[in-house]
């Protein structure tokens, strides 16, 4: 039992990245996935030549007016992999390190390593300037001299879930070599990023560095504990476009989270353009808390979130709350009001105040109409229903409601996941359902047949003050500093077997966060924290050595650019 849920979820979240990887594997959208912009002639016309692959990626132009070198003048900064966070299964550390300059050829041997072999030659290119290559799999072991090759092989072989693990990977560095072996696009991906945080810390820098990188030699084997490890942004409260958003997607990938939970609709605004309904963007969208102008994502916006978020190995879950926190909905269709009539626009912060009108032929048509569209345009297995806070729906209307909203995800092909009440419907089934509040809600969605995701406010709720040292937040489910977060473990969290426990999701709520630096202060030092607790094995945690390794990571943090908290207790 344990093991068939566990293996659903990893599956389902693996199928939607894979997914960009099989349709996408040359990560500039190009159609030739031969084109190189570092050779003359396209490679691969050759039947003996191997593929250049991902011949521009995302890292921009890079500044080749003096390619750095490897000469014997040139200074070196070598990296470790003493800090790693989250801690790998195994790990161990040889002599010398492996030096990245321009004879580095990467070869991605299978297709399903083709995105994160790009991804890395791309997170290279802005801290090192050099554009490495990156071939296809019939390039040679011995020629050139130095690779990071990507092989097939059975990933991560010793994490609590078990040899072969479809997420785990084996990463090997020598001073000629790095050879990175896993059995999925995940479980490379994953590699590339110990990879990258085995690096020196500047390799996060935008700017070029004056010394060589260097990354440090020794083997890591890893699998995570948990198939689930997300994170909630509420762009409703307060608005963050695409660029916010994959400033977020790149620090939870860095930490191995793969889940991003989007919060796209509220009382305050309507933040996904849904075609049938001009008028959730045009009017629902222009507002905030606090009365800011607001805004939202188009459908070409979203569709490249999940692209961008799947090549990081990362599943968007979008959520539509329902039937209440709909005001924004209500104020822009008339229609979707009991007395015909739109509400005023609201930029407080009070819940529970709203609802659509339950049975109202119009509204099961808006439901349908919107969750189709965007099953339509999102990969991932899942697709959130919201259902918390009705306070303004009968029980009878929010049973009959939430059973047939149910049911509309599922004919859809997708899996519902709702905050834990939906799971107290009868009937409702198998789901996922999101703790956040009560622990006895929770427990009786598990016995109506959902799993559970576990988010506890008391806990996880990321939008919530530090303690007295950082008091910029919300309190009303208390202050949470870093230590509360890395010492939780989830499964005394409810009483429920642990099979049914899908994983973790930390929740990032905006009514008190206007701005990128904020977000980045919410979630450093907090969510590494969460990311350990969610990969990591529980006989492998410990406070004392974590902190000493996320001690280590202040540094990547500030050449990345990314505000955080200092937490006195990370000593
Ligand atoms: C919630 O915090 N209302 C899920």
């Amino acid at each position: 039992m344990a093991r068939s849920i566990f293996l659903f979820v990893v599956a389902a979240l693996l199928a939607s990245t894979a997914a960009c990887s099989d349709d996408g594997a040359d990560p500039s959208g190009s159609t030739d996935p031969t084109a190189s912009s570092t050779h003359d002639e396209p490679a691969g016309t050759d039947p003996r030549e191997p593929a250049v692959l991902c011949p521009e990626g995302e890292a921009g132009p890079v500044d080749r007016s003096d390619p750095p070198t490897s000469g014997a003048d040139r200074q070196v900064i070598e990296g470790t992999f003493d800090d790693l966070v989250p801690l790998p299964a195994e790990v161990s550390s040889g002599d010398g390190s492996f030096v990245i300059d321009q004879e580095v050829v990467v070869v991605a041997a299978p297709p399903d390593a083709e995105v994160a072999a790009c991804l890395l030659r791309d997170e290279l290119a802005r801290s090192t300037g050099l554009r490495l290559e990156v071939a296809g799999g019939d390039a040679e072991e011995s020629s050139p001299a130095r690779q990071i090759r990507f092989e097939a092989g059975p990933g991560g072989g010793s994490s609590a879930a078990g040899p072969g693990h479809p997420e785990g990977y084996r990463l090997e560095v020598s001073p000629d070599l790095v050879t990175i072996e896993a059995s999925t696009a995940a479980g490379y991906g994953w590699a590339v990023q110990t990879l990258i945080q085995s690096a020196p810390a500047a390799v996060h820098s935008p700017f070029r560095a004056e010394a060589a990188l260097a990354f440090p030699t020794g083997t890591v084997v890893d699998a995570p504990r948990f198939g689930w490890r997300g994170l909630m942004v509420d762009i409703v409260r307060h608005w963050f476009g695409v660029s916010d958003l994959e400033r977020v997607i790149d620090l939870m990938a860095g930490y191995k989270l793969n889940v991003l939970h989007l919060h796209l609709s509220d009382d305050q605004g309507w933040r996904v353009a849904i075609d049938a309904y001009p008028a959730l963007t045009e009017v629902g969208a222009s507002t905030q808390v606090g009365g800011g102008p607001g805004g939202f994502l188009t459908k070409d916006d979203y569709r490249h979130l999940v692209d961008y978020a799947g090549r990081r190995g990362i599943t968007v879950i979008p959520e539509i709350d329902l039937p209440g926190h709909t005001n924004a909905a209500l104020h822009a269709i008339p229609e979707l009001n009991c007395d015909g009539v739109a509400p005023e626009p609201y930029t407080g912060t009070q819940v529970g105040f709203s609802t659509l009108c339950i049975g109202d032929p119009a509204v099961e048509e808006f439901v349908r109409t919107v969750l189709a569209e965007l099953a339509e345009m999102t990969p991932g297995p899942y697709i959130h229903i919201g259902g918390d806070e009705a306070h303004s729906t009968t029980t009878a209307d929010y049973q009959a409601f939430i059973a047939r909203t149910l049911d509309v995800v599922r004919d859809l092909g997708k899996v519902p996941v709702g905050w834990e009440e939906v799971g107290t419907v009868p009937g409702s089934g198998e789901l996922v359902a999101q703790h956040w509040l009560d622990a006895s809600i929770a427990e009786a969605a598990v016995a109506g047949g959902a799993s559970l995701v576990l988010s506890p406010s008391s806990v996880l709720y990321f939008d919530m003050a530090y303690g007295e040292f950082a008091p910029d937040g919300n309190s009303w489910a208390g202050t949470t500093d870093t230590r509360e977060v890395y010492d939780w473990e989830p499964i005394d969290q409810v009483a429920v077997e642990p099979s049914a426990i899908l994983g973790v999701e930390a929740a990032m709520w905006t009514e008190l966060i206007e701005t990128p630096d904020e977000i980045s202060l919410r979630l450093l030092p907090r969510l590494p924290a969460l990311a350990e607790v969610a990969w990591t094995a529980q006989d492998r945690r410990g406070w004392a050595n974590f902190s000493t390794r996320l001690s280590a990571h202040v540094a990547r943090w500030e050449a990345a650019g990314r505000p955080y908290v200092d937490d006195p207790g990370l000593g």
